[in-house]
């Protein structure tokens, strides 16, 4: 691997906190980090070396996956970090830290390999990408790369001029977009699943699936974080990325792949049949509070704080998409997710078609099912019929996988490696990106006029019946 400097905007935030730190840290104790390497904490808090090394110790006491109990290798990572406090709208701020980076280069013969990593309010990446050109730190005799964090616009306009905002100062092939479900395990996992087992390969298409379920539920509520999600709501936050990713990684059938741009190829291919969706195959949807005998239980959305009392931000989607190619062409994709629900869920649901000889008990067979568990545990179900031994009853047998015995790295761990190691595969490209957001142009224009109109669900619970609906309607239910 070759030397580099990782060069962290947002250094004291709260993602560097939770996952970067422990993601760097743990891919260092796995002997995943190149021999010479330098982490460069870049953030507007005025911190001296120690103070900001100490702030990452704390956090990898607190996340890493990793025992910190190793005091010498400990240290030694930590050795690596340091800290340059910048203000990222003053250019002559950024000549300090080329200053900085390049001494560090020289001193610890890191070559001249950069990746810069933009884990601040999208609104910086302007003024960052502009003053990483500026001050030549761009100008790299080896490679650089930039990371950036979602979200990646707000709609299609806002995403375009994002994009071309960051292509002034790195090109596509340099641009690594981090959408962590692709760094999920199980989600990595899946078309190795899927390619590498021809039990599954022979049936992975219309001619035996009936309909995907995909769903991503949570039990957390909008927390802190209401002035982002105010203007995002379920439909960016998690649709516009997350979801669609999990519809294409589970539509993609590759066999051996060839080159790291084929499975992106693939995906963009797929995300470009993706047929508009109308309005009636759409559910927004809101949570509200939870009250036992008059007393709140947990809040509803709009008693947060700092969500306005009128407030029609969904918390919840539900949707039908249609896949227009000759593999998917017939096979509902169903996508669900939302906040404040009954369980934290995240599993891909593969319902078979009824089989087309069924003896006696034909009527009681319950279909086939291949779960994918993503979260809490990875995993995978297959649900069969099978005959009771006593009454010679038809019943549904589940053959079980499950991986929560073994230790997993994260998806940040996945994600950093490869971004490390120069492979784009697991990140989302342009094309990708833009071709989503077309995709739900229409929707959110739908749900500002009210088209797609808004419903309620009480927290804690599995999420509005309109959602249950939706499935009836095309004479299925959610698994
Ligand atoms: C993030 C969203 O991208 O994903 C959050 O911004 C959401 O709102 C989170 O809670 C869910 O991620 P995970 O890994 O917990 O399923």
């Amino acid at each position: 691997m070759d030397p580099m400097s990782f060069i962290l905007f947002g250094a004291t935030g709260d993602l560097a906190k939770r996952k970067i730190y422990p993601a760097l840290f743990n891919l260092y104790m796995d002997n995943k980090l190149p021999e010479a390497f330098s982490v460069i904490g870049v953030g507007r808090e005025s911190l001296n070396k120690k103070e900001f090394q100490s702030t990452v110790i704390d956090s990898l006491y607190e996340f890493s996956r990793h025992s910190t109990d190793d005091k010498a290798k400990k240290l030694a990572f930590v050795q690596k970090l340091s800290y340059v406090n910048v203000d990222v709208t003053d250019e002559e701020s950024f000549n300090e830290l080329k200053a900085f980076v390049e001494g560090q280069e020289e001193g610890a013969g890191l070559g001249n390999n950069r990746i810069f990593y933009l884990s601040v309010s999208p609104a910086l990446f302007d003024v960052i990408t502009t003053n990483i050109n500026k001050s030549g730190l761009g100008d790299t005799s080896g490679w650089k790369r930039v990371i950036i964090e979602k979200p990646f616009g707000h709609d299609l306009k806002s995403a375009r001029a994002l994009n071309s905002t960051v292509l002034r100062a790195f090109s596509e092939d340099e641009i690594y977009r981090i959408d962590h479900y692709l760094g999920k395990p199980m989600v990595q996992n899946l078309e190795t699943l899927i390619s590498a087992n021809p039990v599954l390969q022979s049936i992975w298409s219309n001619q035996l699936i009936a309909n995907v379920q995909i769903t991503a539920n949570e039990t957390v509520g909008v927390g802190t974080r209401s002035s982002y999600y105010e203007h995002s709501g379920a439909i960016r936050d998690m649709v516009q990325n997350h979801m669609l990713q999990l519809v294409m990684m589970t539509a993609v059938r590759m066999s051996e792949r060839q080159s790291v741009s084929e499975l992106r190829d693939e995906k963009i291919k797929l995300m470009n049949a993706i047929e508009p969706t109308s309005p009636e195959d759409v559910i927004r949807a809101q949570y509200t509070r939870l009250t036992i005998q008059d007393e709140t239980i947990v809040s509803g959305y709009t008693d947060e704080s700092g969500v306005r009392s009128d407030s029609t931000t969904d918390t919840f989607v539900a949707a039908r998409l249609q896949i227009n190619t000759p593999t998917w062409q017939g096979v509902p994709f169903f996508i669900r997710t939302g906040k404040r629900l009954r369980s934290k869920e995240t599993k891909i649901v593969v319902e078979f078609k009824d089989s087309l000889n069924l003896s006696q008990n034909a009527s009681d067979a319950a279909p086939n099912l291949l779960v994918i568990h993503i979260n809490p545990n990875d995993g995978v179900t297959l649900q069969l019929n099978s005959k009771h031994p006593l009454t010679g009853e038809l019943e549904p047998i589940k053959v079980e996988f499950s991986a929560s015995h073994r230790e997993t790295p994260e998806a940040y761990e996945f994600l950093l490696a490869d971004a490390i190691k120069g492979d784009p595969t697991f990140f989302t490209h342009w094309d990708e990106v833009e071709l989503a957001w077309q995709w739900i142009q229409p929707i959110l224009e739908q749900f500002d006029s009210n088209t797609i109109p808004l419903h309620y669900y009480q927290a804690g619970t599995n999420g509005p019946e309109e959602a249950d609906k939706l499935l009836e309607s095309y004479g299925y239910k959610w698994w």
